[in-house]
């Protein structure tokens, strides 16, 4: 059965542990002065994306690469797409030039899955609408992992518009597997329907909770899901649930401070808080690299050896 990976959900404890322990394989491999294996020698990963990103596609690109992989980019900008050509067409024409793994971006919830069950290559869901983000939740539990040793016990606050942010639900299901308690803070409009479900507490305002926090995860306003008015107005938004530099001086001395990118300066996050000592936004970016380079192992490179550094196509 050909492996993919669309989701959290339904992902043990296991499952995430052995892959943040892979992942330690793979940083060390970034920190060498050629950081490139041939663990993925001959094989083609292509990154198809119909929803723009800066991090997510550069990041799986630098992971296929520097495992040695080949790599072909499908965006939807510039493609037959817009001669009516349909999801599953382009699938089947990328798919046809050999590829090993698909990464599939797109605004529909249930693509990813949908894609996989039309293809035998093996599917990583690099966010599907409003439904699940998998390795940005990955990244997230390294990063928090590699400051704080566990997330066993820690207290987590996701900020914002949840109810349209697939980041938030794939975090939610990853870091309460990993033993994390999290309480979601948003206006009720930003919460999604089913929140009851989901396990975690829910509060609507944020500075009470300030001081007993060991992680703040800011959201973006996913602006481009949102038809309706679901907050007064940006700016008291901002006020409301911002974190500001005034906010981020009352978390704890150790908490850190997350936002998955972009941000919207003035928004979700000021400048200054996301430059303050705690904020480790940089360093998601830099571990979402070893990530997806773990995952892309795990898919495809059964039985060779991760860390190998002899004879890479350099
Ligand atoms: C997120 C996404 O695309 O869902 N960004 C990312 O992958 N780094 C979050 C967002 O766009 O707000």
């Amino acid at each position: 059965m050909t492996a993919h990976l669309l989701g959290i959900d339904g992902m043990t404890r296991a499952d995430l542990e052995e892959l943040l322990e892979l992942t330690d394989t793979f940083a060390e491999v970034g920190r060498r002065p050629i950081p490139k294996v041939p663990a993925l020698r001959g094989r083609t990963v292509a990154t198809v994306f119909f929803e723009n990103s800066t991090r997510t596609r550069m990041s799986f690109d630098t992971a296929a690469r520097r495992l040695s992989a080949d790599t072909i980019a499908f965006t939807a900008g510039g493609s037959s797409i817009s001669k009516g050509e349909s999801l599953r067409d382009t699938v089947e024409v990328v798919a046809s030039y050999g590829v090993d793994a698909l990464v599939v971006r797109h605004p529909m919830a249930g693509t990813a899955h949908r894609v996989a069950d039309w293809t035998k290559a093996s599917v990583v869901n690099a966010g599907d609408g409003c439904h699940e983000h998998p390795t940005q939740a990955l990244l997230d539990c390294y990063t928090l992992r590699e400051h704080c040793g566990a997330l066993d016990g820690m207290r987590i606050a996701i900020v914002g518009d949840v109810r349209h942010s697939r980041v938030a639900r794939s975090n939610v299901l990853a870091f309460t597997t990993l033993g994390a308690e999290v309480v979601l803070v948003a206006p009720a409009t930003l919460l999604p329907t089913a929140v009851e479900g989901w396990p975690v507490t829910v509060a609507h305002e944020l500075d009470p909770l300030l001081g007993d926090l060991d992680a703040v995860y800011l959201l973006r306003m996913q602006s481009e899901r949102i038809s309706e008015g679901l907050i007064p107005s940006i700016r008291e938004y901002a006020a409301d649930f911002g974190l500001s530099a005034e906010r981020a001086a009352r978390l704890p001395a150790g908490a850190l401070i997350l936002h998955p990118g972009p941000t919207n300066p003035g928004v979700e996050i000021s400048a200054a808080a996301a430059a303050d000592p705690r904020s480790v936004i940089l360093d998601q970016v830099v571990h979402g690299v070893s990530v997806r380079m773990a995952v892309l192992f795990l898919l495809l490179g059964s039985g060779r050896n991760p860390a190998d550094d002899d004879g890479g196509d350099r």
